[in-house]
């Protein structure tokens, strides 16, 4: 690439789709581009945003940390991480945990398969069809799509079993008995579609980690963080897992990852390691995320909008399948309205998120009001009759 003066300039990897959309504000569910346009905000960044954009707290908290120190390494008392851990403890109910913390959802994972390994000393893992769990070398592995991993990635020690099939998963730890390691699953299913576990499976899956020593990843990278209207969606499964992974609401937007590890895995010295993970500042994000979300009540704010949305998109022509729980929520589209997502982007200046085949996802901020959810409502049917009535024009 050249500048006007014929000067060779560096130009990004271009790993992206983008939409041809600049973002400079944020606040709340809404978010407005360089020429003023504003646009509702269902996809929350892909599930990040968990507060609402720049909430005042949010934005008073990182502030004042930056005052103080932003980094120092993980060779020092970090009374932030302590807090942290409490705070966790107490929002999510898993108060005898211990938190681990670095900047990803890809790390989350990539460690708890990690930690698993080292505990039981075995090497085989269980995933899913459909899954997701990151890029990096192990949570890409465990991950349902071929065209993400490099053959430096492929390995056969996973083993992909039908979601949700019992069955399945019963022969499959029969078969492989103690070889088996870990099993990883995503209490709903994000990129693959919005795919809710059933509370039967997370229970299967308790009883046959317990019966042969592997250990049980939650990965709530996407559907933790009282999106789902529980802290963990897993929860719905009314067992506790080994290892949750946490990424994405965790910090509203500031980078920051982590697992919690039930206390029979115990720690060694080196065993996990990162040089930014639980620094100051992503501490102080992540702090202000939980106190937000308890002092607003954001969870259950989650259930009644989410189940508002629910009702009213069960209504609408066109759509199908209306699942999910909380503020994450899918539904299939018809073919003719296969081009909904953009259409609502353009035309209604509404972000939501997709999955493949015409599959809409919504992620919206915990704290989506409802007179936002109501005029999402509304401009949805106003894109679906638009699209149906040029359809029937055409043909
Ligand atoms: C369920 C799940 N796990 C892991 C990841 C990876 O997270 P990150 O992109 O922060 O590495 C994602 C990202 O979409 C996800 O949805």
């Amino acid at each position: 690439m050249a500048d006007r003066f014929g000067e060779t300039i560096m130009k990004l990897f271009d790993v992206y789709p983008i939409n041809d959309i600049t973002i400079i504000k944020a606040k709340g569910s809404y978010v407005w581009d360089d020429k003023g346009e504003q646009y509702l905000d269902l996809y929350g960044g892909h599930a990040v945003i968990s507060i609402g954009h720049s909430h005042p707290h949010w934005v008073k908290r990182i502030e004042e940390q930056l005052e103080k120190i932003a980094f120092y390494s993980n060779s020092i008392n970090n009374p932030l991480q302590v807090e942290l851990a409490k705070k966790l403890g107490k929002v999510s109910g898993k108060e005898d945990y211990q938190l681990f913390l670095c900047n990803s959802g890809a790390e989350a994972n990539e460690n708890a398969l990690k930690l698993a390994s080292f505990h039981n000393g075995r090497k085989k893992v269980i995933a899913f069809n459909k899954s997701f769990h990151g890029r990096t070398s192990l949570a890409v592995s465990v991950t349902d799509n071929k065209n993400y991993i490099a053959p430096v990635n492929e390995t056969n020690n996973v083993i992909f079993l039908p979601f949700n099939d019992e069955q399945a998963l019963e022969d499959c730890f029969k078969e492989n008995g103690k070889k088996i390691s870990s099993v990883i699953i995503e209490g709903i299913q994000g990129v693959g579609g919005i795919n809710v576990a059933d509370e039967s499976f997370l229970k299967k899956i308790r009883s046959l980690c317990d019966e042969y020593g592997a250990v049980y990843i939650a990965d709530s990278v996407q559907c933790g963080y009282g999106r789902s209207g529980k802290f963990f969606s897993h929860d719905f499964g009314g067992t506790n897992a080994d290892i949750y992974t946490m990424a994405k609401g965790m910090g509203n937007g500031f980078p920051i990852g982590g697992i919690i590890v039930a206390p029979h895995i115990k720690p060694k010295h080196f065993m996990l390691g990162t040089t930014f993970g639980g620094n100051h500042l992503a501490c102080a994000a992540a702090l202000a995320v939980l106190e937000v979300i308890e002092s607003e009540k954001l969870m259950g704010h989650a259930v009644m909008t989410g189940k508002y949305l629910r009702d009213e998109l069960q209504t609408i022509p066109g759509i199908r399948n209306v699942r999910g729980r909380g503020l994450m929520i899918g539904f299939d589209v018809t073919e003719e309205l296969k081009d909904l997502r953009k259409n609502l982007l353009w035309n209604q200046k509404t972000f939501t998120g997709e999955a493949k085949p015409n599959i809409i996802r919504l992620l919206p901020s915990l704290a989506l009001k409802r007179r936002d959810a109501e005029d999402f409502i509304e401009a949805l049917k106003e894109e679906i009759n638009a699209m149906i009535s040029s359809e029937n024009t055409v043909s």
